[in-house]
């Protein structure tokens, strides 16, 4: 599956990437959510995510790096975010969060930056939704695929089919067309890609994608 990054979308023009996406059978869209203090950069907020969502009816893959996302998941509810995702690091009760996210009617992930080990999921793998595999430092765009993170891939997978569970492997950083069929191979199931996909021709990159995926 595709789960294209809006951060590197045309936000003067964000209908066309919207349409483009939709176009090209986009399975997600995800939406980074920085708030310049978990990450070095800041993005927008819920209330942009509920104008975006009058605009498509993608769901919406969200990718939260603040610090306390336990504050903003209703907001983040209401504002029709499908999925969120949250990192262990930003919150007290990762358990709790999780439930909160569900009980909000939303599909819950857990990101796990470069550094960070698997092992910390052990406990609560079967309960998500999906694992956000970091393959660069959150925070930008348009950084470097972090080649460790296949093997971390390679490992999830593992773990995930030993026990069958339905969880999804997610991918997100530095993921283009050059490299996602080595990705895909490692094990993941939804790629995350900004400027893999918004640099140059949209709509052509989006179509080469889903043939790779195929
Ligand atoms: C990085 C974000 C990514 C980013 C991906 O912190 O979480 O989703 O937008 O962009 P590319 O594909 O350009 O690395
Ligand atoms: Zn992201």
């Amino acid at each position: 599956m595709l789960s294209p990054s809006i951060l590197s979308a045309d936000f003067t023009d964000i209908k066309k990437d919207f349409k483009i996406m939709e176009e090209g059978g986009c399975d997600f869209i995800h939406v980074d959510i920085m708030d310049g203090n978990y990450v070095p950069n800041i993005s927008f907020g819920p209330s942009i995510v509920g104008q975006f969502r009058k605009l498509t009816e993608i769901p919406f893959d969200t990718h939260l790096m603040i610090e306390r996302p336990e504050n903003y998941v209703e907001e983040f509810a209401k504002a029709g975010s499908n999925i969120l995702t949250i990192h262990p690091q930003t919150t007290k009760h990762l358990d709790r969060t999780l439930n909160l996210i569900k009980a909000h009617g939303m599909k819950c992930g857990v990101a796990l930056n470069p550094s960070d080990d698997l092992s910390g999921l052990k406990y609560i793998l079967k309960d998500l939704y999906l694992v956000l595999i970091m393959s660069v430092n959150p925070g930008f765009g348009g950084q470097s695929f972090i080649p460790s993170a296949l093997k971390k891939i390679k490992d999830l997978r593992k773990i995930i089919d030993e026990n069958s569970y339905e969880t999804l492997i997610e991918v997100d950083g530095g993921v283009k067309l050059e490299n996602a069929k080595e990705v895909l191979d490692a094990g993941a199931d939804i790629l995350v890609s900004g400027s893999g996909v918004f640099k140059g021709d949209a709509a052509k990159n989006i179509k080469k994608f889903k043939e790779l995926m195929k």
